[in-house]
This record gives structure tokens, sequence and C-alpha cells, in this order.
């Protein structure tokens, strides 16, 4: 029998798919919101209201049985601001939840990012949220998924990457050999709106991605945009001191926007990690989920 779920992050890129595929499923949901609601939804109720705000998350749980937490902090200057999002925030919103008394089910949206906490402010803010959800959840069942990175219709961060490579030029982050990994956002949505239903399992920190074993290499992106767009790709590196340089950039902009800047030093070290392939595996066996989309195929598609 389809329930109510609290979502955060429902204004974002991926949470959005996440209430489109909650609500098909016959979920009634509960959105907090920062902003002005745009959208009214049959079985959709926004709560205006902000993770710092106690009384906001009391009533965004209000007759739910689980959680679905998505909002997060992705840019930023300084670690502070990661940590009081994604880790002060996450607490925040599971003391409301165990306050309620009638939530049975919390999923945090975690990042592949959180295998590494030394890597980057974001990476660390994850790995420290998980970890303290899970010191804290007593008597919820808490989920942890780890997307790697991921796409599709909404998202901003990249399909700069994605455009770049259609038109035939790769800019190559980190090493040759470096292995990356992608996942589509409707196969994420699946996994959790699947999460919700399936049985309930011991804390576990999923990995997700697309399902290519050991993921992609730079120049198998580079093959892939050549298949596509049936022409040559030029795959550049871009050295590491001018990514510095660019992010130094970035952090200057940032001050004068009053915007978080998404490239600094810190996500720098992140972006050039040699390894970032993954495997859905684990989740696949618990929960009966497999994803379906591979980046050829939305690359083909104009990424739907
Ligand atoms: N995109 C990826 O490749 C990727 C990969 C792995 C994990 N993730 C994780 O997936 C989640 C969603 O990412 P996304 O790409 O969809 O990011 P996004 O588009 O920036 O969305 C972030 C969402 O979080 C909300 N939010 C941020 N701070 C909040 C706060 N203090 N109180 C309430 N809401 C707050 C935002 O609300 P506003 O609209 O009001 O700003 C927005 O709805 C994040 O937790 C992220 O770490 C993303």
């Amino acid at each position: 029998m389809a329930t109510t779920v609290a979502l955060t992050g429902m204004t974002g890129f991926i949470g959005r798919h996440i209430a489109d595929n909650l609500l098909a499923r016959g979920f009634s949901v509960r959105a907090l919101t920062r902003s002005e609601p745009k959208t009214s939804v049959k079985n959709l109720t926004w709560i205006p209201g902000d993770l710092d705000q106690p009384e906001s998350l009391s009533e965004l749980v209000y007759g739910a049985e689980s959680v679905v937490h998505c909002a997060g902090q992705v840019r930023g200057r300084s670690a502070a601001i990661f940590t009081h999002c994604n880790v002060t925030g996450s607490l925040q919103l599971l003391q409301a939840a165990k306050k309620s008394g009638h939530i049975k089910r919390f999923l945090f949206m975690s990042s592949l990012a959180a295998r590494h906490p030394d890597l980057s402010w974001y990476a660390h803010s994850k790995y420290v949220a998980e970890q303290q959800l899970a010191a804290h959840a007593a008597g919820i069942s808490l989920g942890i998924f780890r997307p790697t990175a991921v796409y599709g219709p909404g998202d901003k961060e990249l399909k700069p990457l994605f455009t770049w490579l259609l038109r035939g030029v790769l800019p190559q982050m980190g090493a040759p050999t470096a292995r990356l990994s992608f996942i589509h956002v409707s196969d994420l949505a699946q996994a959790v709106g699947q999460w919700l239903i399936a049985e309930p399992q011991p804390t576990f920190p999923y990995e997700l991605c697309d399902g290519v074993t050991r993921g992609y290499s730079w120049q198998r992106l580079q093959q892939m945009g050549e298949e596509v767009r049936n022409g040559t790709v030029r795959l550049i590196p871009v050295p590491l001191p001018v990514l510095k340089l660019l992010a130094d950039i970035s952090l200057l902009s940032s001050r004068l926007t009053g915007k978080e800047p998404m490239l600094t030093r810190s996500k720098i070290q992140e972006l050039t990690h040699p390894d970032w392939s993954a495997s859905h595996l684990c989740l696949s066996r618990d929960i009966h989920w497999r994803p379906v989309i591979s980046l050829i195929h939305a690359l083909r598609e104009g990424l739907f």
C-alpha cells in the first residue's frame, strides 16, 4: 500500500525526478521548499522551510512513514558551508523524524564522493553525515545511497561536458587512465522508489551507477562522442595549474556575485581522483532494481 513520503530537495535537479517517480507509484509526497512553490500536483503538499527550521521539519514529516532526504549543499567556498547543511541539517531532519514517532524509513542521498572523505569538503561532509545518521538512527531503518555523477533533464553540472563532447571537444580533467562512472537520473529515481517498497535492509552505503563494469576512461568517452556525432572528438587534457587558476577565478567571481562556487581547489581534488568507477550490484541484490539507461543511448537521445 503506497503511503506518504517526506521529501527534501525537490526543488533541485534530482529531487524533482524522485518526486515524479514517487507520485507515479501512488505515494503522497510532502516536499520541503525554501522558495515559493511553482507546481501544484495531486498528492503533493509543499511545506515551506529550511533544514535549519525544526518547526518546518516537524511539519514536513507530519503523517509520513518515510523520509527521502535529497537536499544537500553541492557548492561552497568553505568546509563549514558543507557541514552546516549536509551534516547538521541532516541530523536535524533525523531528529524531527524520530520525534514524530511514525517514521519507519529514512533514505539519505549521500554521494560516491563519501568513499574518499579526505578528497574534498563535500566528500567529508557526506561521509560524516552518513556516520552521524547511522549512529543516531535507532528505531528507524536508514538507507544510504552513494550515487556517482548523475545526469539527465535539469542537470546543470555535467550538461556542459556532454554538450562539448557532442560538439567535438572533450576537456580531460585528471589522468588519462582515470576511471569515471555515471548514472541517469531516472534510474536513480527508480532506485529510490524501489528502496521504499523493498524489504528493509541493514544500513549499508549502496553505490549507484549505470552498471558499466569499471566505468569509463576518458578515451572511451571520446570514442562514444565520436560514435554519436559521427565525427572526430578532440580530447584536450586540462593541466592541473589551469584547473587551479579556474577555481581561483570561480571563487573570486562567487565573492562578487554572492553565489557559492562549484569549482574550488577542494573540488578539483575530487574531480581529478583516479578511480570513480562504482558497482550497483549490492543495491540490485537487495532491492531488485537495476539501471537500464546506458550513457551512449542517453547521448544519442540528447540525454532525454
Ligand atoms: N548531481 C549529482 O551528480 C549528485 C551525485 C551524487 C550525489 N548527489 C546528491 O544528490 C542531492 C541532490 O543533488 P542535486 O544535483 O539535485 O543538487 P541541486 O540541484 O543543487 O539541489 C539541491 C536541493 O537541496 C535543497 N537544499 C539545499 N540546501 C538546503 C537547505 N539548507 N534547506 C532545504 N533545502 C536545501 C535545494 O533547495 P533550493 O532549490 O532552495 O536551493 C535543492 O532543492 C544532493 O544531496 C547531492 O549531494 C548529487
